[in-house]
């Protein structure tokens, strides 16, 4: 019987994590964005997802029950041990590839021992997928920065397979890039796939200059050769699941949850911020401008309320813990400085919400800010419009995220200008609700045309297309 082709996914994290509850190990499926796009395709038949479950196993027993529970899902588990995780996930992804990858290359940790481990883990996804026994005609699609040295390594097993690789962060300029230590190496590892792909115009321009100046490769249009392949270097903006987003905010549960939360605040203007815990995400910027409006703006006293949700992430690295401290530090300040007995300036959580609640904070929210200091393209400002499709609001964005290049209609700020910020808030506070309307149905359209699945299909379409043109360029 012939077999039919075959996609695999690989990333990091698995579609879902293992959670040890009173001593027995659960399936919790994850909401991300990535997850529901990959959804419709690594649950066919034949295809699968590799990725590591977010657990570390204590025996044997429970490896065998995982991977077991998991294969009827199509999903494959890495198991890494916690020093990998802590040289490869913590040491060298996060200490080196993300604050190079986000301009902030003073936070970097350059020790050799976890470069060692990073290589050694790509290594062990390179193996699982070597397991797979791929044919020529299958697609293999790699998601982001903690892998890129697996496609050089799945290609040294099968040279003709299609490989796509997607970089979910920025890439930065190239004389940042420069200043890895294994620049080369990292490159290198990348170029194993056929099309390489980021959010904005602007990472595929960095990428191109890197392989051009860092490695000496002449570079053609989007384009470059290496050991007679070409290797196309595109961009691939990522999108949201609309129709989720939008069906979300407009059902009953929902729209009552989110009069509820505007009855607790006193209906007053509702700025909501939702980020991971990074220092990627400007918040201490924000909370800056934040305070700046109630100091020039006193009429605002006790009109206005920041909501903010920070989702506790990577605390273990330390520059996440020492920014979450100093975020306590700072809201506490705020709130004891500006708070009365009737109003508290900032509603702050630390925590992780379901996604109809977080449903119910776009529906409830006035303003949305985000205030990236860097961001690949920022998913939150994308499921705020989608949750606005009935709706007034406005969307403050920072001009350093991926979606500022692509959606028409936010007020763009430069996150570093406190001021600018500020204002931006005072604009949007009194921003007709026309224009508001007007704002948010010129993002919309965008936000609902170009969405996850969409994404999707246009990424393994050219990828398709570029094993085309490869072999017409062997033909000739
Ligand atoms: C960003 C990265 C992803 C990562 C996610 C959560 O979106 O691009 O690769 O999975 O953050 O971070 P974590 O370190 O918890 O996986």
């Amino acid at each position: 019987m012939m077999q039919t082709k075959r996609t695999i996914i690989i990333s990091n994290r698995l579609p879902i994590r293992i959670e040890r509850q009173h001593g027995e190990l659960h399936v919790i499926p994850s909401e991300g964005g990535l997850a529901t796009g990959l959804g419709s395709i690594y649950q066919d038949e034949g295809n699968v997802w590799i990725g590591w479950p977010g657990f570390v196993p204590e025996n044997e027993q429970e490896k065998e029950s995982v991977t077991a529970q998991l294969a009827s899902l199509n999903l494959i588990p890495v198991f890494l041990t916690a020093s990998e995780l802590e040289g490869y996930y913590e040491g060298f992804s996060n200490e080196v590839l993300w604050p190079i990858c986000h301009y902030h290359p003073s936070y970097t940790v350059y020790d050799p021992a976890n470069w060692e481990i990073y290589q050694s883990v790509n290594e062990k996804f390179a193996q699982k997928v070597k397991d797979q026994d791929l044919l020529d005609s299958d697609d293999v699609w790699i998601h982001d920065y903690q892998l890129m040295l697996l496609p050089k390594l799945i290609r040294a097993h099968n040279i003709n397979l299609a490989i796509g690789y997607f970089q979910h962060i920025p890439f930065p300029p190239d004389e940042l890039f420069r200043a890895i230590p294994w620049r080369d190496e990292l490159l290198e590892g990348l170029l194993g796939a056929d099309l390489i792909a980021f959010h904005t115009y602007h990472d595929t321009q960095h990428f191109l200059n890197a392989c051009s100046h860092i490695l000496g490769i002449a570079i053609q249009n989007n384009s470059l050769r290496k050991a007679g392949r070409s290797i196309y270097v595109e961009v691939f903006p990522m999108g949201i699941d609309y129709e989720k987003f939008s069906g979300l905010a407009q059902s009953a549960a929902v729209q009552q949850r989110a009069d509820e939360i505007r009855t607790f605040y006193n209906h007053r203007k509702f700025i909501l911020s939702i980020d991971r815990l990074d220092y990627s995400k400007g918040i201490l910027e924000r909370l800056k401008a934040f305070e700046s409006l109630l100091q020039h703006y006193p009429e605002l006293y006790s009109q206005v309320v920041l909501y903010m949700l920070v989702v506790p992430s990577r605390d273990t690295v330390p520059k996440y813990s020492e920014l979450r401290d100093e975020i306590n530090r700072v809201v506490g300040h705020i709130n004891a400085v500006y708070g009365t007995n009737e109003w508290t300036p900032i509603s702050y959580f630390y925590n992780t919400y379901c996604v109809e609640e977080l449903s119910a904070l776009y529906v409830a929210a006035d303003i949305c800010l985000v205030t990236s200091l860097r961001d690949g393209m920022n998913l939150v400002c994308k499921e705020f419009i989608a949750s606005k499709e009935n709706n007034d609001g406005v969307l403050i964005l920072s001009e350093m995220a991926g979606a500022s290049r692509e959606l028409i209609g936010p007020i763009l700020v430069n996150p570093n200008a406190i001021e600018q910020i500020r204002e931006a808030i005072r604009t949007a506070i009194v921003m007709p609700v026309e224009e508001q309307r007007k704002r948010l149905n010129d993002s919309l359209e965008i936000v609902k045309k170009f969405n996850v699945r969409h994404w999707v299909h246009i990424f393994f379409k050219r990828l398709k297309e570029i094993k085309a043109l490869q072999k017409q360029e062997l033909a000739r």
